[in-house]
């Protein structure tokens, strides 16, 4: 991977370093284009394809990586007025960090955000709660969006592109780290990536994610009553994967349940000390994808899951 070409907060061209491993996401083209066993069709049209199939982590960090430089422009526009530019959401319901604290962040604490997107997380608590954060995403577009806010608002944040399966930080250098709604669901191995985000905390840290509940894997992806009906297996792990005309990963998503999740927590280490199931509140009408005020009432979206590492 080519250094990064961004700019700070100042407005000067800064070069990110190239953190991300060879062996993780430096993948070739052929390399990206691998599948593993039958693709299962999902829905698809002549220039694209959805399918449940296996894909391997170094093919899904390659494409998400692409996917997430070409969308970076276009998803600010469509969901920057909701995320807000120094904003903390934790998912499409709406909750933020102010309501939930959910962090406990305290001032003169050192925070790591993982998966940051344009980083509006980071920003926020920069700003609201008198943190250190270092936001990190393994998409240079994304960053670049979030470079351009931070100048904008006058706001420092250092940012670094990296996989969050790989984190170029030592050991303890963090009280916390957390995502929302990043990389979690968009590597193969998120093992790995709890037993990183485990190995940079200090004892006694933080780590809080949020994700897709696990739950939605079992129904259509659809805002509407036809995304009320359990059509698919909870059970089945199979990624999601969409493929270019040619054949090429372009985007995966990979489930794990709700057991799986907790057993890679324990696995790396963390204490599990809470789940939160957001619920969606009386007054958001907005439809993000098949995330809905209908579906809200019936099904969780989001999962947020607050572990520690012992002291
Ligand atoms: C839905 S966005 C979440 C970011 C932000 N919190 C938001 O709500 O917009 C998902 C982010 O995860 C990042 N991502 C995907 N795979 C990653 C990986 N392996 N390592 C780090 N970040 C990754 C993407 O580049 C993207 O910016």
């Amino acid at each position: 991977m080519p250094p990064v070409a961004a700019e700070s907060h100042t407005g000067a061209p800064v070069l990110y370093p190239a953190t991300v491993a060879p062996d993780q996401s430096c993948v070739s083209a052929e390399d990206a284009a691998v599948s593993v066993g039958d693709p299962v069709a999902v829905s698809g049209d002549e220039s694209y394809a959805a399918v449940r199939r296996a894909v391997s982590g170094a093919a899904t960090a390659a494409a998400n990586r692409s996917w997430w430089d070409a969308e970076a422009d276009d998803y600010y526009i469509e969901h920057g007025a909701f995320l807000g530019d120094a904003g903390f959401v934790w998912g499409p319901e709406g909750w933020t960090e102010e309501q939930l604290d959910l962090l406990a962040a305290r001032p003169g604490q050192r925070l790591l955000e993982i998966g940051a997107g344009a980083a509006q997380c980071g920003r926020w608590l920069v700003d609201q709660r008198g943190v250190t954060v270092v936001s990190s995403d393994i998409s240079a577009g994304m960053l670049r969006v979030g470079a351009r806010i931070s100048r904008a608002r006058g706001i420092r944040l250092p940012l670094v592109q990296c996989d969050a399966t790989a984190l170029p930080f030592a050991e303890a250098s963090f009280d916390t780290v957390f995502t929302s709604y990043g990389a979690v669901p968009f590597v193969a191995d998120s093992g790995r990536l709890m037993r990183e985000a485990a190995r940079v905390l200090r004892p006694g840290g933080r780590f809080v994610f949020s994700t897709t509940h696990p739950i939605r894997w079992a129904f259509p992806d659809e805002p509407g009553p036809a995304g009320l009906t359990a059509a698919l297996s909870y059970f089945d792990r199979t990624p999601y994967a969409e493929t270019d005309a040619g054949g090429t990963l372009t985007y995966a998503e990979h489930h794990r349940t709700l057991g799986d999740r907790v057993r890679e927590i324990v696995a790396a280490g963390l204490v599990l000390v809470d789940l939160v199931e957001p619920e969606w509140p009386d007054g958001n009408d907005q439809t993000w994808g098949g995330w809905s005020p209908l579906r809200g009432a019936h099904l969780p979206g989001t999962a947020i899951f607050v572990t520690r590492k012992p002291a």
